[in-house]
């Protein structure tokens, strides 16, 4: 297990429980990639290298380098020597010219792993993750390359990251560097992809690869609802149990590409990293680049074994919060009950209704502050609007602790509305390029956060809110994509690094939070989901996942997220109907057992709902805290998808110990004329005894995952049934 340099081969193996991951020098120094895939029982060698393909290897002819380097399966490519295919580190010198070419210097294994300075980064103890750092050079420009790969064993995931450091005398600049590759042989691979748009964000794609190079992007300044820094590449007919699956995923929330290059010779390169669109770095003499870190994931047991992978590691070594295994409040969120038309009384009344069912904290949306009563001012200006918060936030947030529930509330840190007094101000402190009026989107400008005193003050309203209550939540929103990428801060020279200073300025934001407030439960949100990503789990333990609410909708944005993320993370709240978004009315039972599958909530006035829908709200709140832990630490098995291809839905979550299982299934289309389905279960013990919860009914494990379990066909649309087998024996 662990990390190995096999010194007669010039090779490093990283074993995980289930992969291995192959690294070969080249008699030049070249660093290439050999293997990944599943684990090897003994040492791997090198000669999937090819490196005695003559006549091309540069050490036996350099007449042919530019063939060689077109087709060497490489561990980190770079731009303008000869290889073609995309790049991965583009350096411009002080002449103008791009060009690099690194060579293997020295190397080093250890046990652990390192954060990555400014950025969020997976961690593991000793016992968990190994690391190998392979130190490059390229002596011309006077540059050095570590590429760092850290292996957790138990997670079967490698993750990667780049550090690039200026050792030399010129002053460079880096127009690309991402921070992993993958060059493989191609085996007949379909690209599956996460994309959307608002509110309908990460739905499930597929298709086969073609030829010349495919990607999902984003140059708007954020993760973005419509494509999403994931991708996996199956091999044909790749299914829940079973296939081979190679996945990418990024710890970051700005600009990225991940793409998949199928060359002349058939092979495939896989890329990830920040977005070389609208980026250049500056690197001085002495200076350090870190990339942001990429996590690989190896599956040869199909699409649901690269889901739990995922899952176990954010639950383990990416959520840092103390929530991330602790039970959340149920909430009830005011802005679909209220928009912006609300005051302490109406908070309140939802307060007192909402106590009454059980519900445990009031979290206040958007309009309590500054003039805000649309979206169209004041964002920038974080002090109460006491013409609607009439006794000011402390009384307010006395008065509903008084009731009985915590309270949350909502901002947007990163934003500056023309229409606000911190705009008369500091009109310059809103990202716009010089001469040019800037494009406003949803009535807003974007606050320049590579500006400390502009990120300072954001960072301050917030702390000084929180400070004058006890505050027990915050809904950190994002509401505009970037654009007119111009800093009145930075010189000319620097304008490519706004976009990732953006984005560090929005993590050591998150990260003062966090710190200050250890015990504040943050979620993220952008717009709905713009922001769901790694980056973000970093901070905050939950994500609202889609302003969607509608159930039906939920499946697949939810599916689709849940392909990656655990179901702890995922914001998911009950909403009213007809569905503000669609239109759509669905049972109120079936909303609630939808937003099961994520941290559970309310999303709608509590007042005004019908006798018959508020009388179910305690006997679901109760739902919630009876399986909040195994929905939180199980393992997600999905067992149907009405998006691929049935008339319903079906997952389930089973305890690690296999003690018991909940399993959500939605009829979305009644048909007529139809006998029960079987639904075959995961995660049991073979031999274990099961008896169905409510029921006498007692099945064993095995029945239950190789005959299946009945579910009866019963009239109605969006109708859904929740099944917990509980171990007996
Ligand atoms: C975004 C969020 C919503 C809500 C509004 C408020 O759209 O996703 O949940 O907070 O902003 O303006």
């Amino acid at each position: 297990m662990g990390i190995s340099y096999i010194e007669k081969k010039k090779i490093f193996q990283m074993d995980t429980e289930n992969t291995t991951y192959l690294i070969g020098l080249s008699p030049e120094g070249y660093v290439g990639h050999i293997y990944y895939g599943r684990r090897l029982k003994g040492e791997g060698s090198n000669y999937l290298l090819r490196m005695n393909e003559a006549p091309y290897t540069p050490s036996v002819n350099q007449r042919e380098k530019s063939s060689f380097l077109d087709f060497f399966p490489t561990e980190y490519p770079t731009g303008g020597i000869g290889d073609y295919r995309e790049s991965c580190l583009d350096v411009r010198n002080e002449r103008g010219s791009i060009g690099s070419e690194l060579f293997f210097k020295s190397y080093h294994i250890r046990k652990g792993k390192d954060g990555l300075e400014g950025l969020p980064a997976s961690f593991g103890s000793e016992k968990d993750v190994e690391t190998l750092e392979i130190l490059c050079e390229d002596s011309i420009l006077g540059l050095a390359v570590t590429l760092s790969y850290s292996a957790f064993e138990k997670c079967d995931i490698i993750t990667r990251s780049v550090k690039v450091k200026n050792i030399g005398e010129q002053h460079l600049k880096l127009e690309k560097v991402y921070s992993a590759c993958l060059d493989m042989d191609n085996k007949e691979f379909e690209m599956l992809t996460l994309a959307g748009s608002w509110a309908r964000e990460r739905c499930i794609q597929r298709g086969k690869i073609r030829f010349g190079k495919q990607l999902v992007s984003s140059v708007k300044g954020e993760s973005s609802h419509q494509e999403h820094p994931f991708m996996a590449l199956v091999t044909e007919g790749t299914a829940q149990e079973t296939g081979e699956v190679y996945a990418m995923n990024f710890i970051y929330s700005g600009n990225f590409i991940a793409q998949t290059e199928m060359s002349q010779f058939g092979n495939i390169r896989m890329v990830m990293g920040i977005h070389s669109d609208y980026f250049c770095w500056n690197l001085r003499p002495g200076e350090t680049f870190q990339a942001p870190e990429a996590v690989l994931a190896y599956s040869a047991e199909g699409l649901g074994r690269m889901t739990r992978n995922f899952h176990d590691f954010y639950r383990e070594h990416l959520i840092r919060s103390p929530y991330k295994y602790g039970k959340r409040p149920v909430l009830i969120n005011n802005w679909e009950a209220t928009y912006f038309d609300f005051d302490s009384e109406k908070l309140l009344g939802i307060a007192r209704e909402a106590k009454k069912a059980g519900i445990e904290m009031l979290v206040m949306d958007d309009g309590w502050f500054g003039k805000r009563n649309f979206d169209d001012s004041s964002l920038g200006d974080w002090t109460v609007n006491e013409e609607k918060i009439t006794s000011g936030l402390p009384d307010l947030v006395e008065k509903v602790n008084k009731i009985g529930l915590k309270f949350g509330i909502w901002f947007e840190p990163e934003m500056i509305s023309p229409d606000s007094e911190l705009y008369r101000k500091h009109p310059d402190w809103a990202i716009q390029i010089a001469g040019r009026c800037p494009s406003q989107s949803r009535a807003q400008y974007v606050l320049d956060l590579s500006r400390p005193e502009a990120a300072d003050y954001a960072y301050r309203c917030v702390a000084d809110i929180l400070n004058s209550a006890p505050i027990a939540y915050v809904k950190w929103d994002m509401n505009r994509q970037l654009c007119d990428i111009g800093s009145s801060y930075l010189d000319k020279e620097s304008q490519g690094e706004l976009l990732h200073r953006y984005m560090l300025g929005v993590y050591r934001m998150q990260e003062r939070l966090v710190q200050e407030f250890p015990d504040l439960l943050l979620e993220n949100c952008s717009g709905g989901g713009a922001r769901f990503d790694p980056g973000m789990l970093y901070y905050s333990p939950q994500i609202w996942c889609s302003d969607d609410v509608d159930a039906l909708e939920r499946l697949k944005i939810q599916e689709g997220t849940a392909l990656i993320y655990p179901l702890s993370s995922i914001g998911a709240h009950v909403g009213d109907c007809p569905n503000h978004i669609v239109g759509r009315n669905t049972p109120f039972e079936t909303r609630g057992h939808v937003a099961l599958a994520g941290t559970f909530g309310y999303e709608l006035d509590i007042t005004k709902i019908g006798e018959e829908e508020r009388g179910q709200i305690p006997g679901q709140v109760e739902i919630y805290h009876k399986y909040q832990e195994l929905v939180q630490k199980g393992d997600y098995y999905r067992l149907a998808s009405w998006s691929m291809e049935k008339p319903y839905d079906c997952w389930e979550v089973a305890a690690k110990d296999a003690s018991c299982a909940l399993v959500t299934y939605i009829q979305v289309l009644a048909q007529p004329n139809m006998h029960s389905r079987v639904i075959y279960l995961r995660g049991l013990e073979d031999g274990g005894q099961y008896r169905l919860e409510g029921t006498e009914e007692v099945y064993s494990g095995e029945e239950l995952m190789k005959c299946g379990y009945l579910i009866p066909s019963e009239k109605g649309d969006f109708r859904s049934w929740l099944y917990c087998f509980i171990r007996c024996d």
